[in-house]
């Protein structure tokens, strides 16, 4: 990690820092060390390539900061927790394939080749909504509440101009319950959150396809009563503690807020 003071570099390697590997075996074939793809204060995200052509994505949970590294117990949590709910989706078309863990923070994921919402520029093909809320409906199924897709950097438009959906950092499985009045509780307390999930895919459809947008659609951009206490509770502090850290707009999470480099993008993604 290097930090610019006072027109001094000084260079910081803390400990362990760059862990990440110049190749990888990845069910039987060799994959190497490409590119940085995102590099923030929580995680690195690494690209690796194979000779074949084909790239998988290692994303290294790490709290990249200093003394950061005393809280590799929470990144290797986290990582964990990550992993376990991808190993519950990694079958559903639209989900990339997941690969081995690395180490104790880290894990592959497949490439998508594309780019994601935050960067896209035109006109999205017009199933393209039918084909993410597709996605999100069986992530659902599994009992699984997504909660991060405000965030236009988790969905990326593919090559095939398909979606697909990436980050479960912060989703959240629920359990089933067996005892019938605590489990029809959850249930409940489940279906409302995840209208949380259904109004942001719709608020995305009417900024990038509202010419057809229905009005049943429409009506689900709104909050229910419920969403907007969850919201206020927790959606609002998420936002403003991010906000502190993060450069408004910026999808990109490097070091502009602490080098004051001009953040040129206009929404927070
Ligand atoms: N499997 C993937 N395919 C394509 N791009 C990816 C993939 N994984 C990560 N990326 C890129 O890296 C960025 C950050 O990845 P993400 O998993 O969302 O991490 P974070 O938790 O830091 O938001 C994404 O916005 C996307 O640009
Ligand atoms: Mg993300």
């Amino acid at each position: 990690m290097v930090f610019y003071y006072k027109g001094l570099k000084i260079v910081i390697y803390l400990l362990g820092m760059r862990e990440t590997p110049e190749s990888i075996t990845i069910g039987g074939e060799e994959f190497f060390y490409e590119k940085i793809l995102k590099d923030d204060f929580f995680s690195v995200n690494v690209l690796y390539k194979s000779e074949g052509g084909l790239r998988y994505v290692l994303k290294l949970s790490d709290f990249r900061f200093i003394f950061g590294v005393f809280l590799r117990p929470l990144a290797q949590f986290f990582s964990r927790r990550e992993y376990r709910i991808y190993e519950k989706i990694k079958d559903i078309p639209g989900v990339p394939a997941l690969g081995p863990r690395f180490g104790k923070r880290g894990y592959f994921h497949f490439f998508i080749e594309g780019i994601t919402l935050h960067e896209y520029k035109g006109v999205l093909p017009d199933d393209f909504f039918s084909n993410l809320k597709e996605i999100i409906d069986e992530v659902h199924r599994r009992r699984i509440f997504y909660l991060d897709l405000n965030k236009l950097g988790n969905i990326i438009v593919g090559t095939d101009n398909k979606p697909y959906l990436i980050d479960f950092q912060v989703s959240v499985y629920f359990k089933p319950v067996k005892w019938f009045f605590i489990g029809k509780v959850i249930d409940w307390i489940f279906n409302k959150l995840i209208r949380e999930d259904i109004y942001h895919l719709y608020k995305h459809k009417k900024r990038f396809r509202s010419d057809l947008i229905t009005p049943d659609e429409l009506s689900l951009t709104k909050r229910t009563g419920f969403n907007k206490w969850y919201n206020l509770l927790f959606g609002q502090p998420y936002r403003k503690v991010k906000r502190l850290i993060y450069p408004s707009g910026s999808n990109e999470i490097i070091w502009y807020k602490w080098r004051k480099v001009k953040d040129k993008s206009k929404t927070m993604p």
